[in-house]
């Protein structure tokens, strides 16, 4: 992120930002954000993918140059919704890529999953920052993305509160005085259970986050620790380290959001009230920072900081990540890909909490680390995964309703 690109950045006018996923928890704030600071940021795409309503009432406020939904079927209600207002309209995929290929200053990358790695890779290449949420991109395609982004020139600002936490105390022109990125990690609703206790979570139980209000899907991956896992290999695309530099410590209050040591024994954290609209705000003002309403923290009522390291055993899906990242190749897609499909399964009560850890090991055991050179290699092996993983899933079903009651509580 040199100094030149850092200046052009600034300037009096309005700059211009298309947020993709608006009608999500990262959409939202950023949204909220956009409100408080109307005459700094003019709104030229707006996307969702099926909630039109919301679609239609942030594009009534917001007035972006262009509304995208995803499913064709929702054309219409989006259409007669947003009738008279002048605000284009557009439905699919292939409209959500071009959308998303128009030239603007900042891009927020709030898509869940692999559903945004198209969208986000064409930001990549058009906008001038890219302010990325959505994390699945970079574990699935990150050389694709640094590639893209080197060639573009674009500035990737990462919106995920870990990374943001690191972007801003990270000393990367000095990659050799770096000694570990430690992510701290809240562990989850539930990071002190047996793992025998979490045999029978429900999905209501794992979409409750302690500390963090967010979407279904990174919720439940919070809850298995997947999140963290992925995390892990967001890192390593984003900073200049080796694998076996980063690594995780569980710091359930969520105050202290990252931290760097350096060979001197020096750590420096970034800290604060756990609320996303920090770090996108300061993807949406870098290089400068906004005013935002976010609670202050209060030092003198912080009576416990406290961090313990993580526990493999009960939370393999970040031991399957950290096995991800080491074999390379394809794995972390197929790591994502099979993690995406559980994750919905459960969410969908078709399989339990701890099987997700089961279909994704069971989808790695017959993975290789071919390395994927394109966009579609990458999203062959997804589609692929995604078949296997949904197989796994079947048998799995299959083997549940043969089995007598008495053997599957055995
Ligand atoms: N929420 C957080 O606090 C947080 C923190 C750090 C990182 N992140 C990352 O940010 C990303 C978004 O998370 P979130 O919690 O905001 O998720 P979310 O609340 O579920 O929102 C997801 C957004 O993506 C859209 N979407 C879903 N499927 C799509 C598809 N196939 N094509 C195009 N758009 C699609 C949704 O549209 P509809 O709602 O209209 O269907 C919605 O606008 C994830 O990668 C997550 O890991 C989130």
């Amino acid at each position: 992120l040199s100094r030149a690109a850092s200046e052009s950045h600034r300037g009096t006018a309005p700059r211009t930002v298309s947020v993709l996923g608006a009608t999500g928890s990262i959409g939202s704030s950023t949204l909220d954000l956009l409100s408080r600071n109307r005459d700094a940021y003019q709104v030229e795409v707006l996307s969702a993918h099926s909630r039109v309503a919301a679609l239609i009432k942030a594009a009534k406020i917001h007035r972006p140059a262009v509304a995208v939904i995803g499913r064709n079927d929702l054309y219409s209600e989006l259409k007669d919704g947003l009738s008279g207002t002048g605000i284009e309209v557009v439905s699919g995929e292939d409209a959500l890529i071009e959308a998303a290929s128009r030239p603007v200053d900042i891009t927020v990358g709030g898509i869940v999953g692999a559903a945004g790695l198209k969208p986000s890779l064409a930001a990549a290449k058009h906008s001038k920052v890219l302010a990325l949420a959505n994390k699945e991109c970079l574990v699935c395609a990150g050389d694709l993305f640094n590639a893209e982004l080197k060639k573009s020139g674009a500035s990737l600002i990462p919106v995920d509160s870990e990374h943001s936490a690191i972007f801003q105390v990270l000393d990367a022109n000095r990659p050799e005085r770096i000694e570990r990125l430690m992510l701290t990690a809240s562990g989850g609703p539930f990071w002190q259970w047996s793992y025998a206790d979490m045999e029978d979570v429900t999905p209501e139980q794992a979409v409750a986050h302690p500390k963090w209000s967010m979407g279904a899907k990174i919720s439940v991956d919070s809850a298995s620790m997947m999140n963290k896992g992925l995390e892990v290999i967001e890192a390593y695309h984003l900073f200049p380290v080796r694998p076996d530099q980063i690594e995780v410590v569980i710091h359930p209050q969520s105050v202290v959001h990252s931290m760097v040591e350096y060979c001197d024994g020096s750590v420096l954290a970034q800290m604060g009230n756990p609320d996303m609209r920090t770090p996108i705000s300061l993807a949406l003002a870098w290089p400068d920072r906004m005013p935002t309403p976010v609670k202050r923290l209060d030092f003198a009522s912080l009576s416990d900081l406290s961090f313990a390291p993580p526990d493999l055993t009960r939370f393999p899906c970040l031991r399957l990540a950290g096995e991800a990242l080491r074999n390379g190749g394809a794995f972390p897609t197929l790591l994502n890909a099979a993690n995406e499909i559980a994750v919905q399964a459960f969410l969908d009560k078709t399989i339990g909490f701890l099987d997700i850890a089961r279909v994704v090991e069971d989808c790695m055991s017959k993975g290789c680390a071919q390395i994927l050179r394109t966009l579609d290699e990458v999203m062959e092996v997804d589609a692929e995964v995604r078949l296997s993983a949904q197989s796994v899933i079947n048998c799995m079903k299959r083997t549940c309703v043969a089995m007598p009651q008495s053997v599957q509580q055995g």
